[in-house]
């Protein structure tokens, strides 16, 4: 059964792993593609590669599929908005929108170079912001379309990454907004946080920033062990939940944050209130006090992160 016979679909730095996974099961399923990678490499400034998205596009076409490929950066409000025009030139219409590109820049916060926030933030969020503001023009006029945008484990807080969470989690934020947006008009959007081993943005800086982490005994991201999974997470399992977000299965689903991980899958839950206090006439810092030693809202918070810091 081809889930998605004749949609059309533009996938952001499809050339290699997860986004390769992707658009090969997009065009498994019927899909039209726009492969775009402009085939760098994870820190944002390796040279590009043209023969990347062209070999994606030449892979799915030999098995029976349509493709073009697309080799501009998505970083550049030019190269993304190019992307989508792609799909309306090969294909006239786009269906389908999975912003996938991304690139890694660790340093603790202290030493993170201008650059390193600026690149994070062009690849991941701004790019998004970008194909989703130009292919939203699309889909409106359509009264249909599926966005999935990538955020990652790392936006619940990772040492070292704060560039990155800043983009990813701002992803989320961005996600949550555009599905109301664009609800009215039959279109929806997700994100979705991947962990998938052997790729390109799984470099020897990130194992550094997971060995700190280890070192000083932080909780490593979340309530799951990212260091021991069951299985090798394969792009394949994050491209199979990707790919049915955007499936008529999944017409009822946007606005919502996923995880995903080899055999795993999880639905994040929308952010809550899980403690409130009223104090009458507004809070004064002597009310705080008494809050704090009524152990209800703050008293009893664990610390998990702040130590007594050894003499500079
Ligand atoms: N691999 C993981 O465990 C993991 C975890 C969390 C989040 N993610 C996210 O999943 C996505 C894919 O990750 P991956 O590990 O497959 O990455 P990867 O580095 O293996 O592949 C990313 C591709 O994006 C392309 N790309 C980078 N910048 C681009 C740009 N400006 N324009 C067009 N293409 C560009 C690269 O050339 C590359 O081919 C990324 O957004 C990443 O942040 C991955």
């Amino acid at each position: 059964m081809q889930r998605l016979k004749d949609k059309v679909a533009v996938v952001t730095g499809a050339g290699r792993n997860i986004g390769r996974a992707e658009a090969m099961l997009l065009a498994a399923q019927g899909a039209k593609l726009v492969v775009n990678d402009l085939g760098g490499g994870p820190y944002g400034t390796e040279p590009g590669d043209d023969s990347l998205a062209e070999a994606v596009a030449r892979e799915i076409r030999e098995a029976g599929g349509e493709a073009v490929a697309h080799c501009s950066s998505v970083a550049t409000r030019e190269g993304a908005e190019a992307a989508i025009a792609r799909a309306i030139d090969a294909y006239g219409r786009i269906d389908i929108l999975i912003n996938n590109a991304g690139i890694v820049r660790p340093a603790r916060i202290d030493r993170m170079t201008d650059e390193d926030w600026r690149l994070c933030m062009d690849v991941s969020l701004t790019a998004s912001f970008h194909t989703c503001r130009a292919a939203a023009a699309h889909m409106i006029g359509q009264r249909s379309g599926v966005i999935v945008n990538t955020g990652s484990p790392s936006g619940f807080g990772h040492w070292g990454m704060s560039n990155y969470s800043a983009a990813k989690e701002g992803l989320l934020g961005f996600t949550r907004s555009i599905a109301r947006d664009l609800g009215e008009f039959g279109i929806r959007c997700n994100l979705i946080r991947p962990v998938s081993h052997l790729t390109g943005t799984y470099t020897p800086e990130i194992q550094d920033t997971i060995d700190q982490s280890a070192r000083l005994g932080l909780p490593l991201l979340w309530n799951r062990p990212m260091a021991a999974p069951r299985m090798t997470a394969l792009p394949e399992h994050v491209a199979a939940l990707v790919v049915w977000l955007c499936t008529d299965a999944a017409a009822h689903i946007s606005g919502r944050d996923f995880f995903i991980q080899g055999d795993e899958v999880a639905l994040i839950p929308e952010p809550e209130a899980i403690r409130t206090s009223i104090h009458p006439g507004g809070w004064t810092l002597d009310a705080l006090d008494e809050e704090a030693n009524r152990a209800y809202i703050f008293g009893d918070i664990p610390n998990r992160f702040v130590r007594q810091a050894p003499p500079a």
